[in-house]
């Protein structure tokens, strides 16, 4: 027997490229509404990334062994407390933090920045571009915030936080807040520019490495950023911790970001009936209550299994993912992809786009429903920013199975699909055939708006 093999139909990884790391959930099978089942396509990671596989088997193995940190006298407390430790060196390394850097373990990014936000000195300005995610954007309530207009490329940014930093008070403490991969284009960010440019004017600088640290390497010290935010579920860890690591001055300098036991070294009573406090000035000061030790050494082992992984290969493999999605959107006339930096901007697996004549939401219920991939459709958390790049007032919604649009005029949403290490080619490849058969032949099914929401009508 003969095989002929075509190279337009030929859909094997070519050589060169690594497999995807096993992750949880690759056999998961979801039903269609047209019949039948299919694996699912987790095209959400930009959102919550499947668990690494690894990272289940090394909390499985633990688990057992569980015990309360810090606090008990038993050996499963002492273990649970040193896996809790060691877990921030892991942490610190994959970092490459500075001697002297804090790691504090959080709930997520937005918690991280939370704290950083209260733990600024009095009078420090922040700068922040309105083209980051809510989580950057919206935590500096007490300070003096400068929102800096969205730059139209990498040069422009520093440019822009330049000629913003240099009209500051050159004496009061200054922070920029910059995201170094976009949760809605996947465009990287002159974050090394813009540090230079941050420490030039005497600020300091917090990266939001959310959507950067599961696809590149993140050096504190080569990036030369003063803060690094990153969350677990991202990072194939989803277990409820985050991160915030870095200089340790102003942190140490502010009241816990949380009061109680934990953070305190001694608390007695005073004459007058008050409290005395003593508080730690390690990075427990800011982690009061009982640690979430689980979700913290999950964080350490995707860290650790990422690294061992090769970032090299992971970020060669997440390129020849991205450059068939976007070859395979580009050859579908009605999709417009969303991009502030230009087609040659480098990136990460983060593609937001619309579809002309249709509703967004219409169309990621489709892509659910009848293909079985996941993906997300809105504003993203980024309303400024998604606004900026669609050109329109995100404020009124449309009806699903209407195009929220009419042909020639500005959609209200986009669609977003995104992936990473544990992405095997087919998910991908489905999502392109899906989204060319969609715009050619449109969906199969009728759609209903339910809460805002496209479902299929049952
Ligand atoms: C760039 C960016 N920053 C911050 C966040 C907030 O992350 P979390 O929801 O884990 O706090 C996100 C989440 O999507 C994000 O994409």
């Amino acid at each position: 027997m003969s095989v002929s093999v075509d190279a337009a139909t030929c859909t094997s990884t070519p050589s060169g490229i690594a497999a995807p790391l096993p992750v949880l959930g690759r056999d998961v099978t979801v039903p269609l509404v047209t019949g039948g089942e299919v694996t699912y396509a987790a095209l959400d990671y930009a959102a919550s990334a499947p668990a690494l596989q690894r990272v289940w088997d090394d909390v499985a193995a633990y688990a057992p062994y569980y015990g309360s940190v810090h606090r008990g006298a038993g050996y499963l407390s002492q273990l649970s407390t040193d896996l809790f430790e060691n877990s921030r060196v892991a942490v610190a390394e994959f970092l490459d933090c500075r001697e002297g850097d804090q790691v504090v373990f959080t709930r997520s990014t937005t918690d991280s920045l939370n704290l950083l936000a209260d733990a600024l000195p009095a009078d420090c300005q922040v700068f922040v571009f309105e083209t980051e995610h809510h989580a950057s954007l919206l935590p500096w309530r007490d300070a003096r915030v400068t929102y800096l207009n969205a730059p139209r490329t990498p040069d422009e940014a520093v440019a822009t936080l330049e000629c913003a930093l240099a009209d500051r008070d050159p004496h009061g403490p200054a922070l920029v807040c910059v995201t170094g991969a976009s949760n809605v284009t996947g465009e990287l960010w002159p974050v090394r520019e813009l540090a230079a440019a941050a420490h030039a004017h005497g600020a300091r600088i917090v990266l939001d490495a959310a959507q950067l640290a599961p696809h590149h390497p993140v050096s504190v010290q080569e990036l030369d950023v003063d803060w690094v935010a990153f969350s677990g579920h991202k990072l194939y860890a989803p277990f409820g911790s985050g991160v915030l690591a870095g200089r340790s001055d102003w942190l140490t300098e502010a009241e816990p970001y949380l009061a109680g036991g934990g953070a305190s070294r001694k608390v007695a009573r005073r004459a007058d009936g008050g409290v005395d406090v003593e508080w730690h000035t390690t990075a427990a000061r800011h982690e009061a209550g009982s640690p979430n030790v689980i979700g913290v050494y999950s964080i350490a082992s995707a860290c650790k299994a990422l690294t061992e992984a090769g970032f090299d290969s992971l970020v060669a493999r997440e390129q020849y993912l991205i450059r068939k999605v976007r070859e395979g959107l580009a050859a579908v006339p009605e999709v417009k992809v969303l991009s502030l930096f230009g087609d040659d901007a480098p990136r990460v697996g983060v593609i937001s786009f619309v579809v002309e004549g249709w509703n967004s939401s219409h169309f990621a219920a489709a892509l659910s429903a009848e293909y079985g991939i996941g993906v997300r459709d809105g504003l993203f958390c980024a309303h400024p920013l998604v606004r900026t790049l669609l050109g329109s007032d995100p404020q009124t919604q449309g009806e699903c199975g209407a195009p929220e649009a009419a042909p020639g005029e500005k959609s209200l949403n986009a669609i977003r699909v995104s992936f990473g290490a544990g992405t095997p080619d087919e998910h991908v490849e489905r999502f392109v055939s899906a989204v060319t058969e969609l715009v050619k032949d449109g969906a199969k099914w009728n759609y209903r708006t339910e809460e805002g929401r496209c479902v299929p009508a049952v």
